[in-house]
This record gives structure tokens, sequence and C-alpha cells, in this order.
């Protein structure tokens, strides 16, 4: 589809595309700094991102022509967080519920391959059975119109992959807590019957505050599977699944036929990479690496890496035993082991870390958000010379911590804060970049009428009715119009 070509084009398209509710573009427009008339499409873009109606990556959608697909059910799509195998993962958040999620989305076209359905399915039913802090939980499956997606807990993080390319190796106490919280996770997923056959850098996301988190359960082998045609068909002998680097030489020969020690030779050799800060054989190609993989000892970690304690690199090499009865034989096992080294969570550099766009709340209606919603932010205009031109948009901001202390910031005072300036004012909670359809206005309702003046008032009334009833009467007993 082309990009927009006009500024209507493009307005009808931010329209079309559900991402701004159409009040909120209206006052967009009527702002002098949107220059709808003379502004490029461009600048209509940016400057709706820059006022947070709209996000990076859905104004670069918008520009390249883009207006469907924003919208998922429920959610409202963000941001792109990766791509793998299956399809994309997309940052999205909830309309009525404003958090965020991760989406997993299976593409139209890959939903109608039967194998890669079920391989979906099963990584969602699998997910279904798991609740533990370092396995990303996975909320839903859903479907809409061909697609198919879950709905994932987001992980404010950075994936092992992206730390070592970005940031270098680890060291031996960040290294061994990565390692020993995702055999934590492991050993939780073996105890329900789980092999994840695909355990390496960039399935395992550490958050900001050194929390590791196993994910993609793409290639899962469960117990309850049994003999599945995906079981036969993908996983048979003559199919290698996994990823060439962290391939236990078993798996190689056989994924079908795989068990824990598999992902914890895979771990070992996740273990290796975040400590040499390249995997077990840097160099060769796939089938080399798979070919040495089966009898070809890696350079031993502490020639890597002279600081590596003895004790640490026997930890490793144990896990990346050839013969599968020489590894550590749960993940239990080797989590003790790395006991050791571990002095906590590690975090790492924020800076490494993609904080999700600032989204003061979603441009699409969500249900009872009403119209507290059309209280667009725009930034505060550059003061005028004598410094007091407050910006139409700008308006008496309540924040305060969600806990539900609430102060005001700014004039009017407290004391000065009517009814109708309430009915404007925002509520923060304690993250910026939400604003709460709860700041509805608070509309006072009238005062009471006192009881007093009530009974007052149908005193005089009754009183009012009674002379008026005993005047026309002797006016008509005058008039001869009635008689006794
Ligand atoms: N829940 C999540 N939170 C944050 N980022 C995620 C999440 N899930 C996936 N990602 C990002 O998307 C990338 C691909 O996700 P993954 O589940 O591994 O998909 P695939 O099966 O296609 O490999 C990951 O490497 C990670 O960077
Ligand atoms: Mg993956």
């Amino acid at each position: 589809m082309p990009s927009p070509a006009t500024t209507p084009e493009l307005i009808d398209r931010i329209r079309k595309s559900g991402l701004v509710a159409p009040s909120d573009l209206h006052t967009f427009l009527a702002d002098p700094r949107s220059d709808p008339g003379s502004g490029s499409s461009r600048h209509i873009l940016d400057r709706l991102t820059e006022v947070h109606l709209i996000t990076k990556f859905q104004a670069d959608r918008l520009a390249a022509g883009k207006y469907k697909g924003f919208v998922l059910g429920s959610y409202t799509i963000l941001d792109r967080l990766g791509a793998g195998g299956m399809g994309q993962v997309f940052l999205a958040e909830h309309a009525a519920m404003r958090r965020f999620v991760a989406l997993k989305v299976l593409p139209g076209n890959v939903c109608e391959d039967d194998i890669a359905r079920e391989r979906f399915l099963r990584e969602a039913r699998a997910a279904a059975t798991l609740d533990h802090p370092n396995i990303v939980r996975v909320y839903d499956m859903n479907r809409e119109g061909k697609l198919l997606y879950l709905v994932m807990e987001y992980v404010e993080g950075v994936s092992l992959q992206a730390l070592v390319e970005k940031d270098g190796r680890r060291s031996a106490a960040a290294a061994a807590s990565y390692a020993q919280q995702v055999a934590l996770g492991l050993q939780h997923a073996h105890e329900r019957g789980h092999v994840h056959r695909d355990i390496k850098p960039g399935n395992l996301l550490v958050d900001r505050a050194g929390v590791a988190k196993l994910l993609d359960l793409g290639l899962v082998r469960s117990e309850s599977d049994g003999d599945s045609k995906l079981t036969s068909q993908l996983g048979g002998a003559r199919t290698i699944l996994g990823t060439v680097d962290y391939l236990a030489p078993e798996q190689a020969l056989d994924s079908s036929n795989v068990d824990i020690r598999a992902d914890i030779y895979s771990l070992g050799a996740t273990l290796y990479f975040l400590l040499a800060g390249h995997p077990v054989f840097p160099e060769g190609r796939a089938g080399q690496k798979l070919m040495w993989q089966q009898w070809r000892d890696p350079a031993p970690i502490d020639t890597v890496r002279p600081d590596v304690p003895d004790a640490l690199a026997a930890i490793v090499h144990r896990a990346l035993a050839k013969k599968r009865e020489e590894r550590f034989q749960t993940p239990q096992e080797m989590a003790d082991a790395l006991g050791r080294w571990v002095g906590g969570l590690v975090p790492p550099d924020g800076r490494l870390i993609v904080a999700p766009p600032n989204r003061p709340f979603l441009g699409r209606s969500a249900p009872s958000s009403g119209s507290s919603r059309s209280s667009m932010r725009l930034p505060a205009p550059p003061p005028s010379e004598n410094g007091a031109t407050p910006h139409p948009a700008s308006k008496l901001t309540l924040s305060g911590p969600a806990s539900g202390v609430v102060q005001l910031d700014g004039d009017p005072s407290p004391e000065q804060a009517t009814p109708r300036v309430l009915a404007e004012a925002t509520v923060e909670d304690d993250r910026p970049r939400r604003r709460s359809s709860a700041a509805t206005a608070r509309i006072a309702e009238p005062a009471p009428t006192s009881r007093k003046a009530l009974l007052l008032v149908a005193a005089i009334s009754g009183l009012t009715v009674g002379l008026l009833f005993v005047v026309v009467a002797a006016l008509l007993f005058a008039l001869g119009i009635i008689r006794t």
C-alpha cells in the first residue's frame, strides 16, 4: 500500500486505524502546533508521537500506509519486541485494564500450516501448566480472523543474547545468577513433564531487577504429547530441532527422544556463552558444529576466561558432558552447584533496556473511559513574554501514588477546585506514562435542601391554597351561585 500522500489521506488513515479517539484527534487537529494545514504528513505523525497519542512504531506503520492490524481483540499493538521462527512478538496494552502484555502472533499464512498451528497450540498448552517466577507466564490464547496469538507477561528487560552482544561477557556472579534462575525454571518445567529443547541466550530474558525468565516453548516436548502428528512429523529422528550452537549431542541425532538432560547441556552452553562472550564452538559452519557437538571438547572456559574459578569452570563442563549420564541429572542439581557463586540478583545496565512507550492513555475507546479521555495533554507551550499563557489543553493535574493519596499540582489550590475544575482534572498513578480513566470527573451533587425548609414551603403552600379556597367559596356564595 502506498505511503499517505496528502494530509487528509493520512488523517483518514489515522481515523480508520482506531488508534486515536475521534475527540482526541479533533483536539489535536485544532491545536495550531499540529499544523495540519501546511505541515507534511510526517510532521503530523511526529507531533502525534510527541504528545503520546501514538507510538513511534505506530507512526512508522502509518507512514508506510498501514492502518489495519493495530488492534487485536482487547489489545492495542504498541511496538515490536522481536521476531523468531514462529512469527512476531509485539508489546501491546489491554485497552480496559491498561496492562502491558507481550503478544506472540502466528501470521495467517502460517496458521494454515497444520504443523505450525499444532506447535503453537502445544506451546500454549505447555505454558498453561507452568507457574514459576523464572518462566514467562502465558495468560491466554486467542484468534483474530486468521491470526492466532498468545498473550504473555511482558518482561521489561533484555535477552541474554542481546546483553552479551551489547555489553560483553558477564562476571562469574552474574552468569551464575542467570544460569541458576534458568535452572530453577527448568526444574519446574521438568516436574510437569516438559523438555524445553530450545534453551539458548535468545530465549532467556533478564528484567530490570536481574530476574531471569525463560520463554519460547515453541519446541517443547511434553509427556502428555504422546504420539501426536507433530511428534512424528517434526520431532522424528530425521528432523533436527533446536539451535545449533546450544544443541545437545543426542538432540542432534534424535530430537524426539531427549529428556531434561538435553536442556541441561543447552544451559551449560548458555553459561559458557555468558562467560566467554561467544558460543562453545565459535568458528565453523552449522554442519561442522553439529559434528563437533558429538565428539570435540570445547576450549576449557578457564583458558578462554582465566578469571573464572576452577570450580565454576567444572560446573560448566559437567553440564556440557557429551554423555548425558555424566551431566547434572536434574536442573535442581545444577542450580544447587551454582549456588556457591550466586550472591544475589544482578540487574543489567538499565540503558540496554528499552522502556515501553510513553502512553498517557490509549487512543482507542476503552469501556467506561468516558469523557476524561478527551482531556488530551500537550506539552506546555513556551511561556509568553509575561510568562502567563496557559495552553487551553494544559489542565489541572492531580498526581500522586497509586495508593490513592492524591495531591494537587499547580493552580488553582485545592480549596479553589470547583466541581468544574475537577471535571477536567486527571489523576496519574506512580507510572507517569499512564493516565487513569478513573480520573473521570467527580461532579458534585446539588446540596440537599434542608428538611426544615421543605416543611416550611409545604406549610406556606398549604395555607395559600386553603385561603384561596375560602375566598372563592365566599365569592360564589355572595353571587348566589351556591346556596346553603
Ligand atoms: N514476554 C516477552 N516480553 C518481552 N520480550 C519478549 C517476550 N516474548 C518474546 N520477547 C522478545 O521476542 C523475541 C522472540 O520471542 P520468542 O518467543 O523466542 O519467539 P520465536 O518462537 O519466534 O523465537 C525474544 O527473543 C524477545 O526478545
Ligand atoms: Mg525464540
